[in-house]
C-alpha cells in the first residue's frame, strides 16, 4: 500500500480543501505535509463552511486520522483557534482522538510575524506578498539551525530556549529597523496555546506514517499552496518558503520516494494567483473582474482580491512534469458557465521564439501568451450529478486539456459543495 499525494497544480487556492475532503472517507490517515496556516483550505458540507488553516482537511471523518508533518511550520495561537472554533461547531477534536502533530514540525514564535512584517515593509516595491504570518522567518531558522519545534514544548527548559530565539529576534529587529512592537499580548496568547498543544498526541511522524504503510492502510498526503509557489521550482523570489511538490510529501512526512502512489493534481478551469510575482495569462480588465467577482476569488484567510487569468498550458505541463501527476482534479468548471468564449494558454512568444515551456527568468523578461480560442457553455452546472449532463463544450474543454496535458481528469468539480463532485473515468 502506498502513499498517495494530493497537491495544486498552479498558484494555489484551487480547491484542494474541497477535493481532500471529497475522498477522505477512502483514507485511514490523511497528513498535512508542507506549509503553514497561509493555507486557508475551504470545505462546504451539510450547509456549512469551514476554512482549515493547519489542520488536515480529513477532520470531518469518524474513522480517519490527521496528522500535521514535521514540514509544517504551525503557529500555535493560530492552532488553537481553529481547534476552538470546530469545537464551537461541535467538533470536539480532542475527544474525537482524530489529530496528531509531528513532534519535528518548527514552531513559529510572535518574533517571526515581526520579522515578517519588517521585511516586506523594507523591501517596499519589490515586496513578495508575504501573507505576514511569520512562515518565512520560522523556515528560515529551520534552515538556520535556530527554530524551535514542537517537541520542545514537551522540554523543561522550552521557556529559555523560547527566550534565547526571542532575544536574538528582537536584536535584529532593532538592528535592522530601529524599533521591536510590542509583542507582549501575542506572547501571553502563545503559551496559553503551547498548553493546549500539549494535550495532543505528539508523534515521530515518520514513523508513525511508515506504521501506517506496512500494515496496508491507506494514507493520503495534503499538499497546500500550489506547484507554482515551490520554493526551488515555482516564480522565485515570488514564492511559498516550502517545497509543495510530491518532493516536498516525503521529506514533510518521512517517506521514501518509492512509497508514493498516485499523485492526484488539483487545477482550476481558469488560473488565479496572490500576490505579487509572474503571471502570465493574467487578465487585467473586466473579464478577470467577472471571474473574480463570479469565482468569488478572494483569499479564504486574508480576504485579498487574488488575480485572474486564463488556464495556463505551460505552467501546468511543467507542475505534472515536477509532481509526476498520474490523476488530476478540475475546480470551479462552474465559474466559466456563460463565458461565449474561453481561452487556454498554449505557449509562450519569448524574445522571439515560440515556446512551451516556463522560461527561467519569467520574473524579469515576462513571457506573451499564445491563447486558442474555445467555445464556451451557458449551462448552470452547478447542480449536475451524471456524467450525461455536462454540457458538450463543456465535454470538448476536458477532452482538450486531458489531450494536451496527457493526464486523465478524474474528477470534475463543479460547486464548493461536497456533494457537487462528478468522477469522470
Ligand atoms: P490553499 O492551500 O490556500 O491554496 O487552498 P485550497 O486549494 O484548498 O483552496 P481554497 O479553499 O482557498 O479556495 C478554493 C475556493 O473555491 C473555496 O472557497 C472553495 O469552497 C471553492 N471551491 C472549490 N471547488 C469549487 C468549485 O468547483 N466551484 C466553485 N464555485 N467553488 C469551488
Amino acid at each position: 500500500m502506498a502513499v498517495d499525494v494530493l497537491l495544486g497544480l498552479q498558484w494555489g487556492d484551487e480547491g484542494k480543501g474541497k477535493i481532500v475532503d471529497v475522498l477522505s472517507a477512502d483514507y485511514d490517515l490523511i497528513a498535512r505535509f508542507q506549509g503553514g496556516p497561509n493555507a486557508g483550505h475551504t470545505l462546504e458540507f451539510d450547509g456549512k463552511k469551514f476554512v482549515l488553516n493547519t489542520i488536515p482537511s480529513g477532520i470531518f471523518f469518524n474513522n480517519t486520522q490527521n496528522l500535521i508533518g514535521n514540514g509544517v511550520v504551525i503557529d500555535p495561537i493560530t492552532l488553537k483557534r481553529e481547534i476552538d472554533k470546530l469545537k464551537d461547531a461541535g467538533h470536539d477534536l480532542l475527544a474525537k482522538n482524530n489529530l496528531m502533530i509531528a513532534k519535528k514540525a518548527h514552531l513559529i514564535l510572535p518574533t517571526h510575524q515581526l520579522l515578517d512584517a519588517a521585511s516586506e515593509k523594507k523591501m517596499g516595491e519589490g515586496k513578495i506578498g508575504s501573507t505576514l504570518k511569520g512562515i518565512g522567518p520560522t523556515y528560515m531558522d529551520k534552515t538556520g539551525r535556530n527554530g524551535l519545534r514542537i517537541g520542545d514544548i514537551l522540554l523543561p527548559d522550552f521557556k529559555e530556549r523560547y527566550q534565547k530565539l526571542t532575544d536574538k529576534h528582537t536584536s535584529m529587529l532593532q538592528a535592522l529597523y530601529g524599533e521591536v512592537a510590542d509583542f507582549s499580548e501575542r506572547e501571553a496568547l502563545f503559551f496559553e496555546a503551547v498548553e493546549l498543544i500539549k494535550k495532543f498526541p505528539l508523534v515521530d511522524s515518520e514513523h508513525l506514517v511508515n506504521g501506517y504503510i506496512k500494515q496496508g492502510k491507506k494514507v493520503l498526503a495534503e499538499g497546500a499552496q500550489g506547484t507554482m509557489l515551490d520554493i526551488d521550482f515555482g516564480s522565485y523570489p515570488f514564492v511559498t518558503s516550502s517545497n509543495t511538490t510530491t518532493a516536498g510529501a516525503c521529506t514533510g512526512l518521512g517517506i521514501a520516494p518509492q512509497q508514493i502512489g498516485e499523485v492526484i493534481g488539483i487545477f482550476k478551469a481558469y488560473c488565479t494567483r496572490v500576490g505579487g510575482g509572474p503571471f502570465p495569462t493574467e487578465l487585467d480588465n473586466e473579464v478577470g473582474e467577472e471571474l473574480r467577482r463570479i469565482g468569488h476569488e478572494f483569499g479564504a484567510t486574508t480576504g485579498r482580491p487574488r488575480r485572474t487569468g486564463w488556464i495556463d498550458l505551460p505552467a501546468l505541463k511543467y507542475a505534472i512534469m515536477l509532481n509526476g501527476v498520474t490523476q488530476m482534479v478540475m475546480t470551479k468548471a462552474d465559474v466559466l458557465s456563460g463565458f461565449d468564449k474561453i481561452y487556454a494558454c498554449t505557449h509562450y512568444n519569448y524574445q522571439g521564439e515560440t515556446i512551451d515551456y516556463m522560461p527561467y527568468d519569467i520574473c524579469t523578461i515576462h513571457p506573451e501568451p499564445v491563447f486558442k480560442e474555445i467555445d464556451g457553455w451557458h449551462e448552470d452546472i452547478t447542480g449536475i450529478t451524471e456524467l450525461n449532463q455536462i454540457p458538450e463544450k463543456l465535454k470538448n474543454y476536458i477532452d482538450f486539456l486531458e489531450q494536451e496535458l496527457e493526464v486523465p481528469i478524474q474528477y470534475l468539480s463543479v460547486g464548493p459543495d461536497r456533494v457537487q463532485t462528478l468522477e469522470l473515468h
